[in-house]
């Protein structure tokens, strides 16, 4: 679409006499040059060199046995929660009582909201990527750290983020059922809707699937990028089926005169600089069920061709 070029004048003067030139993601900007900051126009820590998401090169991240498996504490709990479109994404309120611990994490940490990030395409969506493939959605969890009293202000390990990264699959996930009705309620910014009481846990894999994850150290994914978080993302991936995914960006929009539909609400990736990036299991090692059944043949070929 091109706009002559007097509204495109007139709508950066407006944005500019507004006093602020909200951040966006790219779509964004394309669609309405000048109208946003771009990500890499983002302030904040934006610009700084520990940032995310990353690309997470799964052979280079480090065995870290301190990784145990987490502690998720309400979130089986059958909660009303309110989903509200904030202009950026769909977010759920998760306060007051979900809570985390274990998982290497020093404290224990309070979840406050999740949120998530997409495409249209099913292999853009994820913020985070493996190997340099993204998937067609991210979840992320949010957390805030129960705070000792004596704490500086902005410790590097304030908010604990857990990321789910979204597959497509053949099934119909019924866990994700009630939050993706509630699109049709929240098609434009500031619009909210209470869901029917559900679980966070409805909307993961199943618990005994998280013992395995990633860890590094890095930000929030939007403005300010605060690098304030500890990441956790999760080998075990979420699965919807092809039409959950999409109605994320059918049915949602970034402006209420719903002229672009809210999709590819992700931020480009960030270098990992001096980072490393740990896991809770060496990629490739074998699952300790699989060892007997590999060994048990090559013993038994053994024993066969002394005794032969
Ligand atoms: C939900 O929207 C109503 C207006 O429609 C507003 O009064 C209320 O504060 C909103 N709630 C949240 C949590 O944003
Ligand atoms: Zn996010």
């Amino acid at each position: 679409m091109r706009l002559p070029l007097a509204v495109l004048a007139v709508a950066v003067v407006t944005s500019r006499a507004n006093g602020e030139s909200h951040w966006c993601y790219d779509i964004q900007a394309n669609s309405n040059p000048g109208s946003c900051q771009r990500p890499d126009q983002w302030g904040g820590e934006c610009q700084k060199s520990h940032q995310s998401p990353i690309d997470i090169v799964t052979h280079k991240a480090r065995l870290d046995h301190n990784l145990k498996p987490f502690s998720f504490s309400g979130y089986d709990k059958k909660e009303k929660r309110t989903v509200k479109n904030n202009g950026h994404t769909v977010m759920v309120s998760l306060e007051p009582d979900a809570r985390i611990s274990g998982g290497g994490l020093a404290a224990q940490y309070r979840a406050t909201q999740l949120h998530l990030h997409w495409s249209e395409s099913l292999n853009k969506g994820s913020e985070h990527s493996l190997n340099g493939q993204r998937l067609a959605m991210e979840m992320h969890i949010v957390h805030e750290k129960d705070t000792a009293k004596e704490e500086a202000p902005n410790p590097k390990d304030k908010i604990a983020v857990l990321a789910f990264l979204v597959k497509e699959g053949n099934e119909f996930n019924e866990g994700f059922r009630l939050l993706v009705e509630a699109l049709d309620h929240i098609s434009k910014p500031e619009m909210n809707f209470t869901m029917e009481a559900s679980s966070i846990m409805d909307l993961l894999p199943k618990e005994n699937k998280l013992r395995h994850y990633f860890r590094y150290q890095g930000s929030l994914t939007t403005p300010t990028c605060d690098e304030t978080v500890v990441w956790t993302v999760f080998k075990e991936h979420i699965q919807l089926r092809r039409d959950q995914i999409l109605a994320f960006s059918q049915k949602l929009y970034y402006d209420q005169e719903k002229k672009l539909h809210m999709t590819d609400n992700v931020r480009p990736l960030q270098p990992l600089g001096d980072r490393l990036v740990s896991t809770s299991r060496a990629a490739g090692q074998l699952l300790p069920t699989a060892l007997p059944a590999l060994l048990l043949p090559t013993l038994t070929c053994l024993v066969a061709s002394v005794l032969s």
